[in-house]
């Protein structure tokens, strides 16, 4: 038999009122991608038919973000105009969808969930099954919670808001993941209504009405409890950006880095390391950064979407964006490369010196309080304290050249 073709749908329009923020709470980032970000590559891992991203808060600024972000499958936006709950928001998007289909629901402030998890929840929920993803919490405070019967069948979702005392110490809780017969799910949800304590429509009510016309209502485990936890406060995306930063830490050293201290390095992004690299505290990694063999990176430095080559040693309190720095160079303390700089083999670059759209050649020199942006310098070239290059004349930029064992004065101003 063939599967059933599979639409996934992420609810990202809710305006996040707990992050007390004017930013739709899908694009606070965690770990240098915003939230819905995680999810997106997470659903678009499966592979499936479609995915259709409901929209509303803050919609304009989610499209923009997204347009420069390429998946392997185009997903579709649909947008649901007030946010009436998450019962409205999937319904939104049941218009596009094949009625035969097994339609998977996924929450864009939730960011973590695994690929496993979901494979094994769109197999649970391709039959009759309606398939809940679950999870025992030790503090469930905030979720859903997952109701069964003396016999262990699950029997609703019961939300936070509506449940009585007794409920609330049910630890299992709903993390927002169902996968179902899209045919099903429009039935059922043509028939939520919102009379709860916050007056939306649950989606979390169609498990009840599943039960009531007789289906089964399977719960899928969640392991990790990271894996399902949900973002509606600041604190809680701390939480997570510190579980992942701890993990990225962790690997890091399993794979022969050495970090000063593992709590202060923060990796927002992707990181290449060679052997014997050394981190001190402080440092912080976004974008794609390649470090060669032997690299001392020293505290607080910032690296941004950089290359650096087998033994460079970067002083304190260096920023480097968009760099390609050479083997055995040495820059800073307090130094700023800038997008386009490339310096070659052994160069140095010292304190209070900014480098831009720039080589340099290599065993050259700028050590001190300069400026080098748009110039090409050769080989062994000595740079002295305070020299500037000038080549901005109001209107346009001009490119200054510099030949090799060139020597250059102090406090120079190059036009
Ligand atoms: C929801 C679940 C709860 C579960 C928890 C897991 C419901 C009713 N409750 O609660 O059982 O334990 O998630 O994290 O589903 N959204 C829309 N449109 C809306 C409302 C929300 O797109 O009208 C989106 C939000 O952007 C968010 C997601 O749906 O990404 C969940 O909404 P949220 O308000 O955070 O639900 P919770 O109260 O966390
Ligand atoms: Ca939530």
């Amino acid at each position: 038999m063939s599967h059933p073709s599979l639409e996934v749908i992420v609810l990202a329009a809710g305006k996040g009122t707990r992050m007390q923020s004017r930013r739709a709470k899908v694009m606070h980032m965690l770990a240098g991608r915003p939230l819905l970000a995680h999810v997106l590559s997470t659903a678009d891992s499966l592979s499936p038919d479609r995915i259709h991203v409901v929209i509303g808060f803050g919609a304009n600024d989610v499209q923009d973000y997204f347009k420069a972000c390429p998946m392997k499958n185009e997903f579709r936006w649909v947008r649901q105009e007030q946010q009436l709950g998450t019962g409205h928001a999937v319904k939104q998007a049941l218009p596009f969808i094949d009625h035969a289909s097994t339609v998977l629901i996924l929450y864009g402030d939730v960011p973590l969930v695994s690929q496993d998890s979901l494979n094994r929840l769109v197999e649970a929920g391709q039959g009759d099954e309606v398939a809940i993803l679950t999870a025992y919490l030790d503090d469930p405070r905030g979720y859903g919670r997952i109701y069964r019967d003396e016999s262990n069948e699950v029997r609703a979702i019961i939300e936070e808001a509506d449940a009585s005392p007794e409920q609330r110490e049910i630890s299992e809780v709903n993390t927002g993941f169902i996968a179902v017969n899209a045919g099903r799910l429009k039935h059922w949800l043509d028939r939520l209504d919102n009379q709860n304590r916050q007056n939306e429509y649950y989606l979390t009510d169609i498990i009840s009405m599943a039960v009531s016309d007789g289906f089964k209502v399977k719960g899928i485990q969640a392991g990790d409890p990271y894996a399902v936890m949900g973002v509606n406060s600041r604190q809680q995306l701390s939480a997570l950006e510190r579980h992942i930063q701890r993990n990225q830490a962790e690997k890091l050293m399993q794979s022969g880095v050495t970090l000063m201290d593992p709590e202060r390095f923060d990796l927002r992004g992707t990181l290449r390391t060679g052997q014997d690299v050394v981190i001190d505290v402080g440092v912080v990694v976004n974008g794609h950064v390649d470090i060669g063999n032997n690299v001392y990176i020293g505290a607080y430095c910032v690296i941004t979407d950089s290359v650096i080559s087998d033994g460079a040693r970067i002083e304190s309190h260096t920023v480097i964006e968009g760099g390609h720095i050479g083997s055995d160079v040495r820059i800073g303390p307090f130094a700023r490369i800038r997008p386009g700089a490339r310096l070659d083999e052994e160069v140095r670059v010292g304190n209070f010196v900014e480098v831009k759209n720039s080589s340099i050649g290599q065993g050259s020199k700028v050590n001190h309080l300069s400026y080098i942006g748009d110039a090409t310098v050769g080989k062994q070239v000595n740079i002295g304290a305070g020299t500037i290059t000038c080549n901005y004349d109001g209107a346009n930029k001009h490119h200054t050249d510099i030949g090799d064992h060139v020597f250059v004065g102090s406090s120079s101003q190059l036009v």
